[in-house]
């Protein structure tokens, strides 16, 4: 049930609200949200974190239980198949105050999501003994525990889930700067040298993301260290960077394709996300999850009510001349 992280991740997990970089208008929010818990002695309010892959909800999720000092466990929807998987993290291993951090919390199965409506609101639980006529039902009490609930699809919350948070706050993808920021602290606590503008190169090519970034930074690494090199300069960052298949605004060879099957084959648009999934092989869930959320960023696409569009900074980025460009730029097509 307890996620393992890789070791070197966790040892690199800031530990508390000020060594963790950006978010900066959630950080203010939830610092004071913290502080008022802490001063009340209460259980910080249910949190529901939401965005993109790999922005460091799970990390947040731990800086909250370090910052109000209480354990936390890790689950995931997923995990947590029946009521009784549920009742047995909730009744075996929370104390007072805790941190309950439910990963993917949009794939809670409908029945476990409604046994923790009681937990989250009532802390309590209901649990069903015996079948048929004879079924009668226990409550059990819960300490009063914090759920930290993490998604990247935050449509698929149902309204009652959804209500039952106090504090609904949203990731935001990075800037090269403060993804360079955090590399430049990861590669000072693992001893080797990192210049800031290769530190800045692998920030403006990992879409806004913290985890790419991370997972970029051993790869150079590995490419300065079999050249003989101790620190990491930007050509070398250039060099490896380009070996991975990514181009200066970090879209790899399937964000590429996304976009040259749009354009070349859909006219740039508008066409449906199913029929453009099925064009590049892939499902519908993986564009709009994965692929979309960066482009959209970016400005490349948009989402329309009749499909995907390219805008013309797409066409730009890949070197491709745009005819009938609209007043901003952005969307070429003016049916
Ligand atoms: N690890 C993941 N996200 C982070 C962040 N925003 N700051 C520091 N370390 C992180």
């Amino acid at each position: 049930m307890v996620r393992m992280t890789e070791p070197l991740d966790a040892a690199l997990r800031p530990k508390t609200l000020t060594e963790y970089v950006g978010q900066e208008r959630l950080k203010e929010k939830l610092s004071v949200y913290l502080q008022a818990a802490r001063g009340r002695r209460e259980a910080l309010d249910h949190t529901l974190l939401f965005g993109p892959p790999g922005l460091g909800k799970t990390t947040l999720a731990h800086i909250i239980a370090a910052e109000l000092g209480v354990n936390i466990r890790v689950t995931s929807g997923p995990a947590i198949e029946k009521p009784g998987d549920l009742a047995a993290i909730l009744t075996n291993s929370l104390e007072e105050g805790d941190v309950l951090f439910i990963d993917e919390i949009h794939r809670l199965g409908r029945v476990a999501e409604e046994h923790l409506y009681p937990a989250m609101e009532d802390f309590k639980l209901d649990i069903v003994l015996g079948q048929g006529p004879a079924a009668r039902t226990i409550e059990l009490p819960l300490p009063r525990f914090t759920l930290v609930g993490a998604t990247t699809r935050p449509g698929l919350i149902t309204a009652p889930m959804r209500s039952r948070f106090g504090i609904i706050e949203h990731l935001e993808y990075y800037t090269a700067e403060e993804i360079a920021t955090n590399l430049l602290r990861d590669a000072r606590l693992l001893g080797f040298g990192l210049e800031e503008d290769a530190a800045l190169e692998i920030g403006a090519r990992s879409r806004g993301t913290m985890r790419i970034a991370k997972r970029l930074l051993r790869r150079v690494r590995d490419y300065a260290e079999v050249a003989g090199e101790s620190v990491i300069a930007l050509e070398r960052a250039h060099t490896a960077l380009d070996k991975q298949g990514l181009d200066s605004a970090g879209l790899d060879d399937r964000d590429k394709k996304y976009l040259e099957t749009l354009i070349h084959r859909f006219a740039g648009g508008p066409v449906g996300v199913d029929t453009l999934a099925t064009a590049i092989s892939e499902d519908a869930l993986t564009l709009e999850d994965v692929y979309e959320p960066y482009l959209i960023q970016l400005g490349f696409i948009k989402r329309t009510p009749r499909g995907r569009v390219a805008t013309a900074h797409a066409y730009d980025h890949l070197g491709l001349p745009v005819s009938g460009r609209d007043e901003d730029g952005m969307g070429i097509y003016t049916n």
